[in-house]
């Protein structure tokens, strides 16, 4: 499947979970392609299957039947044969950004963790490259020796991002990365990776509940319930004329952020 030019392509993709005496189906059957460079925005209510989704495409979570594949190769195949490659092109941005922060390393100290662990510049050579992530996100790179809890949950969200950026990935899976922030500073989160979708040529999964939050970002949606997908095509079809009444359902109830 080497000739496929879908740089994501899940195929009849179905992931179980055991609970107790009983098995949920998390994703049914789901397939979808991303071809690089785009933004395309995962939508639905909680318990859809987006973050089982996002477990799966970062290698997290293994498909129980279908199959997964980055640029040709399936995601068990890469776990396997390359691992720290596979970790530089495929990158994660979680909902909660204080928890996914070390909080006993400063800015400097954890994007350099990243910067070495991925030998991405030599030992003592990370202090430019910090600066420029840290601009890259709209963060004040004079900020460099705090510690998390010192920012904002925007801020910090914004050092989830520029760790992610880091190893220079070709993927970025962003899940749910601004529903824990303030509605306020949300638009901005939302913006920071608008930029750099665009500045970069970075592919985007970005999901969400907010319907609203992703069509500002994204020129595709797919929009799942249930496991499975229900409706997908371009942010303004799939916001301006929706065929599934599920997604006017999801439309109906988006309070908005005011960034449309
Ligand atoms: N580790 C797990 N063990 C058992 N069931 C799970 C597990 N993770 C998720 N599930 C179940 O799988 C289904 C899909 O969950 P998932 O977290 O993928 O949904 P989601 O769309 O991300 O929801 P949310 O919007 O609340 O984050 C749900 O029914 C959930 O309860
Ligand atoms: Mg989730």
């Amino acid at each position: 499947m080497n000739n496929d030019p879908a740089q994501i392509s899940v195929d009849a993709l179905s992931v179980l979970y055991r609970r107790g005496g009983h098995t949920v189906r998390a994703l049914d059957n789901v397939s979808l392609a991303i071809h690089g460079g785009e933004a395309v925005g995962i939508v639905g209510e909680s318990g859809s299957g987006k973050t089982t989704m996002a477990r799966v495409l970062t290698g997290l979570v293994s498909p129980t039947t279908g199959s997964a594949r980055i640029e040709g190769r399936t995601i068990a195949d890469w776990l396997r044969s390359d691992p720290m490659r596979f970790r530089r092109r495929v990158q994660m941005i979680f909902q909660d950004p204080y928890g996914s922060l070390n909080p006993r390393l400063t800015v400097r100290q954890t994007l350099a963790e990243a910067l070495q662990v991925h030998r991405i510049v030599p030992r003592g050579a990370e202090g430019e490259r910090i600066v420029e992530l840290m601009r890259a996100v709209g963060l004040d790179p004079s900020y460099a020796d705090r510690y998390p809890h010192e920012f904002s949950g925007g801020q910090r969200q914004r050092i989830g991002i520029a760790r992610a950026l880091a190893v220079d990935p070709a993927i970025l899976i962003a899940d749910e990365p601004v529903s824990a922030l303030d509605v306020s500073v949300q638009a901005q989160v939302l913006n920071v990776l608008r930029d750099l979708h665009a500045a970069r040529g970075l592919t985007l999964v970005l999901i969400a509940h907010d319907l609203a939050a992703v069509r500002y970002v994204c020129r595709r949606i797919i929009v799942m319930h249930r496991g499975r997908i229900v409706e997908e095509g371009t942010s303004d079809a799939i916001c301006e004329n929706p065929r599934d009444d599920y997604t006017r359902q999801l439309l109906a109830a988006v309070p908005s952020l005011g960034v449309q």
